[in-house]
């Protein structure tokens, strides 16, 4: 949204430079710095983007004070209790929330392109078997520009298109081929009376010769997770894909870097890092010991699943996700109690400490998520490959309105250069 003629004048050396202030539709207002080089030749420095808008965007906002997230306007908190996932994604892709036909056909869709080229099964024989399922993922998505040439002109928004419904719907196919591989059993192949969630559950769980009943409230609560993962701006892991797209790089591509960028345990692989920090934890009494360790300026360790970039109160997915903790453990049989124990104790000190209020930090969505997949029965390692799956249809969405934008131009930053001023070779001889 354009500002009203409003300018923020910067004066260096006695010199004022006027850079127009725009206003979006929520949200802090924006200093347009574009011509900023041209004009003054100076950089903006700003590592890590913590006051940098990156793009124009429609699709996701989060308010970090009020704990809000919003896709296309739209609050988690009621997605998540009267949507699905199948119509989230809809929803991030196209704007607005579908009729009957619409999702019908959208869903239909997707269901016929689950199953993944029939080679590509030859891929995975080429991973130890102890290979993590992000590396494979990772390796996987790429390789689909291999397999779908009749999709990898970004110009062409048909291709775009097919493109997105392949990726979106190939995941949970992919993912769980991973799962199976690394546990030596045979894949699954996606079944389409099933709903996504449901999908993605028997593919990783059935076996041949057992009849395999989805659980209808485990399926939900996985759909739930599906949603509260699908996007959330600018993440380091979108931007990755908004990146690698801005080059014309295809879009199987753009999404295996975000994929690659997911894998940091500073990002997506905290869910994976935060389960394995509470069973380290171990229980209530050792809980002190680790909170000391995160206070400890010396001491590289830090509560996985603590923290954010944005939400300085909470994370609105953390509270979602903390009640489907209690439903999910409340369903399986085999929890592992011990770890939603620690995480509520975890949670409740770490709330009441002067260190964490002083720094805004407050459980994220990796926090409980990874409690609920343990009891659902997922490995550690198969947490963020599942967030990965789930943000699919968010970097898609962020790709699509990056390519689609005329203004769009290769990202390109600069650099505060502090190495050596220009000096003549040396040889060898003489040093
Ligand atoms: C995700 O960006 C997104 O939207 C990401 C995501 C998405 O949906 O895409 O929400 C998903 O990545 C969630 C975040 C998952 N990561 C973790 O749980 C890992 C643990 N958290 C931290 O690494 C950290 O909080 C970050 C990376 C999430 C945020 O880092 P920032 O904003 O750069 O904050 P910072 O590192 O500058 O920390 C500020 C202060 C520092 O202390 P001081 O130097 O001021 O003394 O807070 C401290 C940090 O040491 N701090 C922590 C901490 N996180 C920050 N101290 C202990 N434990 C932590 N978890």
């Amino acid at each position: 949204m354009s500002g009203n003629n409003r300018v923020a004048v910067l004066d260096i050396d006695g010199k004022q430079f006027k850079l127009p202030v725009e206003s979006p539709s929520i949200g802090p207002d924006v200093i347009d710095i574009r011509r900023l080089y041209r004009d003054a030749r100076v950089f903006t420095f700003d590592p890590g983007y913590t006051s940098t808008a990156s793009c124009e965007s429609d699709i996701t906002f989060i308010d970090g004070e009020l704990g809000k997230l919003l896709y296309r306007g739209y609050p988690v908190e009621q997605l998540a209790i009267n949507s699905h996932f199948i119509e989230v994604c809809y929803l991030l892709l196209y704007g607005e929330l579908p009729n009957k036909n619409q999702l019908d056909d959208f869903d239909e869709r997707v269901t016929m392109h689950t199953m993944v080229h029939d080679q590509m099964n030859y891929f995975f024989r080429g991973f130890r078997r102890d290979a993590h399922p992000m590396a494979i993922i990772t390796g996987v998505m790429g390789a689909m520009s291999a397999f779908y040439h009749d999709s990898t002109d970004i110009s062409d928004p048909d291709q775009r298109e097919i493109a997105s419904i392949r990726m979106i719907a190939k995941l949970p196919t992919i993912v769980s081929m991973a799962y199976k591989y690394s546990i030596g059993q045979p894949f699954i192949y996606p079944k389409n009376n099933l709903d996504y969630a449901a999908n993605f559950l028997r593919m990783c769980f059935k076996v041949p010769p057992e009849k395999y009943i989805v659980e209808p409230d485990i399926a939900r609560a996985v759909d739930r997770i599906f949603m509260l993962h699908a996007d959330h701006e600018q993440n380091a892991s979108t931007s990755t894909v908004r990146l690698a797209g801005s080059s014309g790089a295809n879009p199987f591509a753009c999404i295996a870097a975000g994929i690659a960028c997911l894998w940091g345990p500073a990002h997506g692989g905290a869910n994976e890092a935060c389960l394995m920090m509470l069973r380290q934890i171990g229980s209530p009494d050792r809980i002190p010991e680790f909170i000391k360790r995160a206070k400890d300026p010396s001491d590289p360790f830090r509560l996985m699943g603590f923290g954010h970039r944005v939400y300085k109160n909470f994370d609105p997915r953390a509270k979602i996700m903390k009640q489907s903790a209690d439903e999910v453990l409340n369903l399986v049989s085999n929890t592992n109690l011990p770890t939603l124990e620690v995480a509520r104790e975890l949670e409740r000190i770490a709330l009441e400490d002067e260190f964490f209020q002083e720094r805004h930090l407050y459980p994220n969505v990796d926090f409980y998520s990874g409690i609920i997949l343990d009891a659902i029965g997922f490995p550690t390692s198969m947490f963020t490959p599942i967030f990965a799956l789930s943000r699919t249809v968010g970097w898609i969405s962020q790709w699509k309105e990056m390519v689609a934008d005329p203004t769009q131009k290769i990202g390109r930053p600069r650099q505060k250069y502090t190495g050596s001023r220009e000096r003549s070779f040396t040889p060898l001889s003489e040093r």
